[in-house]
């Protein structure tokens, strides 16, 4: 099988991103963009953020999780701690997030340290969720192998019933993590692929030094 996508050509030009623009912290210009993404009405996930991490076979290994808060503290997913990706970082916090959003031609990558958040934070996360969603945390051992499609159906089915009437406690293998970031850059589409990258790196004073790179 061939095909050939080498016409595929956009040119980038609806913005710009300048040093004059920009305030010290990261977090600030994170939040101004992603308020933009969110402005934009594209009826798209813009929180939707690709996690990579480092399996003990050395292999990275990235997917798509749903940012659900983030704060100067960092950014905060939630998953299954047993899944690959909880078995990746339990071994090595080291994780790569980034952000392509599209519509507005920027592009966020994040370097940071993973780490749970505290349970009670999980908690207060997991009651906000439809019950069907509970269930499925219980019902899903996140990454294992399944025989069939109808296995998954009758776990579900089966918590179904364990919880009848009963309140939907989260399972302790089920919470949150957050990326605290060690760097953050900045991408943002110009025309003759001459864009804008701007990079955030956090110091030893805590301090963020700021430095263009070369598209
Ligand atoms: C749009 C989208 C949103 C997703 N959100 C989450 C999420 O918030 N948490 C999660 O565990 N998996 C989420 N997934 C599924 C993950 O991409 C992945 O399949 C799952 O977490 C298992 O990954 P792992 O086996 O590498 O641990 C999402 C997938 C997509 C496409």
């Amino acid at each position: 099988m061939e095909k050939d996508l080498g016409n595929y050509r956009k040119i980038y030009q609806k913005s710009e991103l300048l040093e004059q623009t920009i305030s010290d912290n990261p977090m600030e210009l994170f939040q101004k963009w992603f308020f933009e993404a969110e402005q934009s009405e594209n009826g798209l996930e813009n929180n939707a953020m690709t996690v990579a991490t480092i399996g003990a076979d050395g292999f990275p290994k990235s997917r798509v999780v749903l940012l659900k808060k983030y704060t100067w503290e960092g950014f905060i997913f939630y998953t299954n701690y047993n899944s690959e990706k909880g078995k990746a970082i339990a071994e090595n916090p080291n994780v790569c997030a980034s952000f392509f959003w599209q519509d507005m031609e920027r592009q966020v990558i994040i370097k940071g340290v993973s780490e749970k958040i505290a349970s009670n934070l999980s908690d207060g996360y997991f009651e906000s969720r439809p019950d069907g969603s509970k269930l499925g945390a219980w019902a899903s051992e996140q990454s294992s192998v399944v025989p069939s499609r109808a296995f998954l159906d009758e776990r579900l089915h089966s918590f179904e019933e364990k919880f009848e009437g009963k309140e939907i406690t989260r399972p302790e293998h089920w919470g949150g993590y957050i990326i605290k970031p060690k760097s953050i850059e900045f991408w943002q589409g110009r025309p003759n692929r001459m864009h804008d990258r701007i990079r955030f790196t956090l110091q030893e004073d805590y301090n963020w030094k700021v430095e263009r790179l070369a598209p």
